[in-house]
């Protein structure tokens, strides 16, 4: 029988059904199991299914022989070496689809909580400074409105498309860009500078490429609308957190809701901590208990179908399967 391991528990009965076809081996920590231990469990491995944590480096997939299929638990598959496996001939797969609602659901709290200065209100009730001597003023924790407003969406993949559906219902005029030429319902597509400068709230869906490294950098977040709110659920290294938090101090930008950092966790010294008009939040995007269930369902799938010799129904480089 083939050996799989699981660098983690996953949620609902994926780690059973994928026991039933392989010998498996679990990480059974929630801390990410540390490279070299993984590379060490690898050595009897066919099959790895991992989470964005793990890092699947050039490196760790020539010292890994045995090593046949990569399933990981995640749309986004930057953590991951992909030439590396390509060039091995070994497939990896991902979770798309399954995210897109609850990802978008969020993008959609975060930019309401940034521009109804959600979270710094809560803290002002909670800590007892709401003065019985001035409990209502008219320029008390006065925000920004969502309808009549314009969302630039920058990625106009399903994430974005979602996003772009959500706002609608809230009366926004939709804006966005894609690297490739994409045409979206609803949504007028822009030059990426021309976004920039048109949209009151900015939103970022795309993946971390080369390409989309440093997308928002200093000169990008210089371009943006005066009073803007910038909101990342996509990942950490699109957006220079530097350039946004100097932007956010100099009040040049209103607000940002922020899920996905440069590093994770957050260092303590990162300069958005500081900022009360920044919302923070630990990287839960895909965070409801139905998603995280089918992203583990999928993973599994994709484990399954190399186990029984098929191609993954979700596989992120489908040419390891040649004329298959
Ligand atoms: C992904 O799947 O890439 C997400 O970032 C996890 O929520």
């Amino acid at each position: 029988m083939k050996k799989v391991f699981a660098s983690s528990r996953l949620p609902g009965d994926a780690l059973s059904r994928l026991a039933e076809h392989c010998e498996l081996d679990t990480w059974e920590s929630d801390s990410p199991v540390p490279p070299a231990v993984l590379r060490d469990r690898l050595q009897a491995c066919e099959g790895l299914l991992c989470l964005l944590t793990n890092r699947i480096d050039a490196d760790l997939v020539a010292a890994c022989t045995r090593l046949r299929f990569v399933s990981s638990m995640s749309v986004g598959v930057d953590h991951v070496d992909l030439d590396a496996l390509t060039r091995r001939g070994i497939p990896l797969g991902n979770t798309p689809g399954v995210l897109v609602d609850t990802t978008a659901d969020l993008t959609l709290a975060l930019m309401l909580a940034a521009a109804r200065r959600i979270p710094e209100a809560d803290r002002f009730v909670r800590e007892g400074r709401w003065d019985p001597a001035a409990p209502w003023h008219p320029n008390m924790f006065v925000g920004r409105d969502l309808a009549g407003a314009t969302l630039g969406i920058v990625g106009l993949g399903a994430i974005g498309q979602a996003v772009a559906r959500r706002a609608a219902g809230f009366g926004m005029h939709l804006l966005g860009w894609n690297r490739s030429p994409r045409e979206v319902r609803g949504v007028q597509v822009l030059a990426f500078n021309e976004l920039l400068a048109e949209s009151d709230f900015l939103s970022v869906n795309v993946a971390l490429t080369p390409d989309t490294r440093n997308l928002l950098g200093r000169d990008a977040i210089a371009r943006m609308k005066p009073g803007a709110v910038l909101v990342n659920t996509a990942r950490g290294g699109i957006v220079d957190e530097q350039a946004l938090a100097e932007a956010l101090v100099a009040g040049r930008l209103f607000a940002a809701g922020v899920d996905v950092f440069g590093r994770e966790p957050v260092e303590p010294d990162n300069p958005l901590l500081g900022l009360s008009n920044v919302v923070l939040a630990p990287h839960i995007g895909s965070a409801s208990q139905r998603t995280r269930e089918r992203m583990a369902a999928l993973a599994v799938d994709n484990l399954v179908a190399a186990l029984n010799g098929d191609p993954m129904p979700q596989c992120v480089n489908p040419e390891v399967y040649g004329s298959l």
